[in-house]
């Protein structure tokens, strides 16, 4: 059993389990990098302060890039009786430089340093995911702009309503994607934070220079209070919540491409390579990559409820029940990432099934608000209208015509108003084109739409932070 670098007060051994209890270095290995680069950064202040010597930083920045290259090449052992990845550092410095190492610590706690490495990984993974939905957009985008002739139902209650671009119905996830990076690019400079320094909770009596170690690792801002800096989550709730909220547009998105891949739709068809087979019934091709994402936002979603769990009743200021925090996070971030990368991979190999799609939106009396709107253009108010449509529909339902097939001599039994030039307004192209209210369906205000995607798109990108740590 390797000795604590705390064990000063304690008279008997951690029992072993618990030490296995309270691990989290299978966890939170992974910030490695971040929290030698913090631990760089900390020892140059040190010396450029006085509080240790330059030849003490010298040795300790030389030790930490060994580790470094130990932990980057798997040379580096694990053991559990060392709880986290900050004492495993500390513990392996000590092994490589002696006594050096004991000055690491220094005005430094592990609360503000696992605030700092958590803060320095989101910040480098959430721009990595603005990047990623970006170009998920610009996938997005590019469907959009090779599909402009489909016409399908648009729908209410998952009743046909009216028929829309396949373009602008493709937009509207468009749309939610980059509002989702919105957040994620607004969540940013909270993220962006310096929290080292704030030591265990109260600051330190050592004349640290905290905006000197914000400059070396390319934060903006440093924390104001030092309570705040090792208390706060927040960062972490606001991402969880964005993931969550992003995962729910990848969610509704799978569900009607499960739709459109079922029979009873047949809108899309998927490609092979994106699609698995039962290990049963020979003839089946499953969405399952639709079906696991609606899956996995079930699990994301509780990742966010389970740090608003941890988080809801701790006292000030750090308690190692925040300890519980990186599970979820990483599980989002990968998860997250994991889904995006596939949509840009399998978005662009579906096949929209244009005649199919255009059938289902020329049946159903999708035209009935379009002869209502006919009514109200040759003065009838709107309410009669639509009272008139609707045993127009009736008629049809009874005599199996849509409202474009029934002879206008009978329209006219309806209404009078009815004349010959009503059936160019029926047509699903009619009915699209004439919807050209501003963020309406019309083709001309979808490809509007799009030229301004482009440039939004574009316009994000150069948002996007990069990190020099
Ligand atoms: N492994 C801990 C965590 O992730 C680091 C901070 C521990 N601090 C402490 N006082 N035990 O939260």
């Amino acid at each position: 059993m390797t000795e604590k670098l705390w064990d000063g007060r304690f008279a008997e051994k951690t029992h072993h389990s618990v030490e296995a209890y309270t691990s989290s270095i299978a966890v939170d290995r992974r910030l490695y990098a971040y929290d030698i680069a913090g631990s760089v950064a900390h020892c140059r202040m040190l010396a450029k302060t006085g509080i240790i010597s330059e030849e003490t930083a010298l040795t300790l920045v030389e030790g930490l890039g060994t580790i470094r290259r130990e932990i980057d090449r798997g040379k580096f052992t694990f053991d559990d009786s060392l709880e986290d990845i900050h004492m495993h550092i500390e513990a392996r410095l000590l092994q490589l430089v002696g006594k050096a190492a004991q000055e690491l610590h220094t005005a430094r706690s592990r609360n503000d340093q696992v605030a700092l490495d958590v803060r320095m990984y989101l910040r480098q993974e959430t721009a990595d995911i603005i990047r990623g939905l970006t170009a998920l957009r610009s996938a997005i985008l590019e469907v959009a702009k090779n599909h402009m002739d489909v016409i399908l139902p648009g729908y209410t209650h998952l009743q046909r309503a009216q028929p829309v671009l396949l373009s602008h119905h493709l937009m509207a996830y468009f749309e939610m994607f980059s509002r989702d990076a919105a957040r994620l690019l607004d969540l940013m400079p909270r993220i962006n934070v310096m929290p080292l320094g704030a030591a265990a909770l109260a600051g330190t009596t050592y004349p640290i220079d905290r905006h000197y170690v914000a400059e070396l690792l390319d934060f903006p801002s440093v924390s104001d209070n030092s309570m705040d800096a090792v208390a706060d989550r927040d960062f972490v709730l606001e991402f969880l919540s964005a993931a969550a909220i992003c995962m729910i547009h990848f969610s509704r998105l799978s569900e009607e491409l499960i739709l459109w891949a079922s029979a009873e739709f047949r809108y899309i068809d998927l490609a092979d390579a994106f699609s698995t087979g039962s290990s049963i019934m020979p003839q089946k091709k499953n969405p399952d990559i639709s079906e696991l994402t609606r899956g996995k936002t079930g699990r994301v979603t509780g990742n966010l409820v389970s740090l608003l769990m941890l988080m809801k009743s701790l006292p000030m200021a750090y308690n190692r029940d925040m300890q519980e925090d990186k599970e979820p996070l990483f599980d989002s971030v990968d998860t997250l990432k994991a889904c995006i990368d596939i949509h840009i991979r399998m978005l662009p190999t579906i096949t929209f099934n244009r005649e199919t799609m255009m059938t289902a939106a020329a049946r159903g009396y999708l035209n009935a608000t379009d002869l209502a709107d006919y009514l109200v253009n040759e003065g009838m108010p709107f309410r009669k209208a639509h009272s008139v449509v609707g045993q127009v529909v009736a008629h049809g339902i009874e005599k199996g015509l849509e409202i474009h097939e029934i002879p206008l001599k009978d329209l006219k039994t309806f209404s009078k108003l009815i004349k010959k030039d009503v059936f160019t307004l029926l047509t699903p192209e009619s009915m699209v084109n004439r919807r050209s209210s501003f963020g309406g369906t019309s083709a001309a205000n979808v490809w509007e739409a799009i030229s301004r995607a482009d440039a939004r798109l574009s316009a994000d990108l150069e948002r996007i932070p990069e990190f020099r740590s």
